[in-house]
């Protein structure tokens, strides 16, 4: 017998894709799933900020790796049942843990097309990554950055400072090093911060290889602000002891109180030394678009490179951290690597260079783009500019409830948008830890916590476009109510025998 002319292809037909056999069942699910997310995020309210995961649930997802295939719908089911219901919160008004924002509906939907396209902004001639150029540009535009300078998404502001370490690194030791290495520099690098800076900053001195006590740590003054004078004292003090400064860190809103540097004074002092001068802003870079805000963060366009993520007071969903390069020629020196299979053109898909690969150590790289693009274009600087100005005055309306509540005790002045406070109690740092994770279990608020001089604090960060008033007083119901509750059980003496707040609901 002789084989079926076609026998190969049929084998590898259609029906072996994973592509629906009936594109209008998955449109009608497709649907489903966006009216329902839609929903989810429209009656945000009516669910509890976040609530603990029930064993049974988290048991689920340790399962076998699945072999058979699974309907879709059923798949969806799980995902409605025992994945949105077990999120972090963060759509949610009432969360104000850590520094979280809050998403939007045009965000979602905007991933939802970069998934259609699948683009990979690694490299290449595409309009996507033209997409990306030009949140670059709007970027570049928004901190006054010269037309030179280049910019990258990545996931989060941590990588975004490991990222200008290294330029800065390239920057101070030539090209070379980074077929030579450190060693071979014959002289140890120091870097500089203040003492309220994000973790992130020393774990990328020793990601970047100087190990992280090649970062200085300099004190700040009451507002959590790095004292130039200080900082200038040391670089001398290094420089005496025949090590090489290079780098000087500044925070636009520090993470626990939300200060931010006085970057003039640093841009001056970095520029006289021969100094880069970088800044962290993961969320409060952003303050440039606030005319409130704007003025305190004079001297950011004079820095060679700044860290922000647009998934904070942005309001991108996750992720869009975001590096922008003063000179980008000095970026492309720290990372593009020529590859034979990288080949550029000047016609076809291989044209278009540089890459974006060219500026970072990602060669696969999603359309983050997409969604700043539709945020940015759907709502406008003056109105994203507007939300942050709010939040803050959210966090000035809490910072005056705190101060009128004689059990609760402000930790720290509020600069910008995070409120630091706690409930005044005997063993007040394990009654105000406890508080916390009441109301996180609560479902009522989500805030977190920091230490400040040794006093465990309650920290809210007002991040989210959704919160108000009333998830503010919330929050201080809450505090109170838990703060009754605890100082009596744990037998602490109250400093102040007040009239207990309504217990709230549970
Ligand atoms: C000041 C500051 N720097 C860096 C980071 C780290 O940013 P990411 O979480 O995007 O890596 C944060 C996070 O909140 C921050 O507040």
């Amino acid at each position: 017998m002789t084989k079926p002319e076609h026998s190969v292809s049929s084998s590898f037909g259609p029906s072996e894709t994973l592509d629906p056999h009936h594109w209008d069942d998955i449109r009608a699910q497709g649907h489903r799933m966006l009216d329902d997310m839609l929903d989810y995020v429209a009656n945000v309210r009516d669910r509890p900020v976040w609530q603990p995961i029930p064993d049974t649930v988290r048991s689920r997802f340790r399962e076998q790796l699945p072999r058979e295939p699974s309907d879709l719908s059923d798949v969806y089911a799980e995902f409605t049942n025992f994945i949105a219901p077990y999120a972090t919160g963060n759509v949610h008004p009432g969360f104000m843990g850590w520094v979280h924002g809050g998403g939007t509906a045009v965000g979602m939907l905007a991933e939802m097309l970069a998934a259609g396209l699948n683009a990979n902004l690694g490299g290449r001639d595409h309009i996507p990554i033209e997409v990306e150029r030009q949140i670059v540009e709007w970027t570049r535009q928004m901190f006054g950055f010269p037309a030179e300078a280049s910019g990258i998404f990545v996931t989060g502001t941590s990588t975004a400072n490991l990222m200008a370490v290294l330029v800065a690194r390239t920057a101070a030791l030539g090209k070379a090093v980074r077929q030579n290495g450190l060693a071979d520099a014959g002289v140890s690098l120091t870097a500089y911060t203040s003492t309220a800076a994000h973790g992130c900053i020393a774990q990328a001195m020793d990601l970047a290889g100087f190990g992280s006590h090649a970062l200085r740590k300099i004190e700040t003054d009451g507002l959590d602000r790095i004292d130039v004078a200080a900082l200038r004292l040391r670089i001398a003090e290094d420089r005496a002891a025949g090590l090489k400064p290079f780098l000087v860190v500044g925070s636009a809103g520090t993470v626990d109180m939300g200060a931010i540097d006085d970057l003039r004074a640093l841009s001056a002092l970095c520029r006289e030394e021969g100094l880069w001068f970088h800044v962290d802003g993961a969320y409060g870079a952003l303050g440039i678009l606030s005319p409130a805000l704007a003025p305190r963060l004079a001297g950011l366009e004079y820095a060679d490179s700044i860290a922000l993520d647009f998934h904070k007071w942005g309001q991108v969903p996750y992720d869009a951290g975001f590096l922008i390069v003063r000179d980008g020629e000095r970026h492309r020196q720290t990372f593009s690597a020529p590859a034979a299979y990288l080949r550029r053109e000047t016609r076809g898909l291989s044209a278009g260079s540089s890459w974006p690969c060219d500026l970072g150590p990602d060669l696969s790289r999603g359309f983050r783009a997409l969604k700043a693009w539709f945020t940015l274009k759907t709502y406008g600087t003056e109105k994203l500019g507007a939300i942050i100005t709010r939040t803050c005055a959210l966090a000035g309306y809490l910072e005056a409830r705190v101060l009128a509540e004689p059990r609760l005790e402000l930790l720290a002045p509020v600069q910008l948008n995070i409120v630091c406070f706690r409930y005044r109690a005997a063993d007040a740092n394990q009654v105000n830890g406890d508080i916390v994770i009441d109301i996180q279990e609560s479902g009522i608020a989500a805030p977190s916590t920091t230490f400040l001089d040794g006093r465990l604090a309650i920290r809210a960060a007002i991040v989210n476009h959704r919160t108000d008033p009333r998830d503010i007083d919330a929050l201080i119901a809450a505090v109170l109510d838990f703060g009754a509750r605890r100082s009596s059980s744990s037998g602490g003496v109250r400093v102040l025998n007040l009239e207990q707040s309504t217990p709230l609901a549970m």
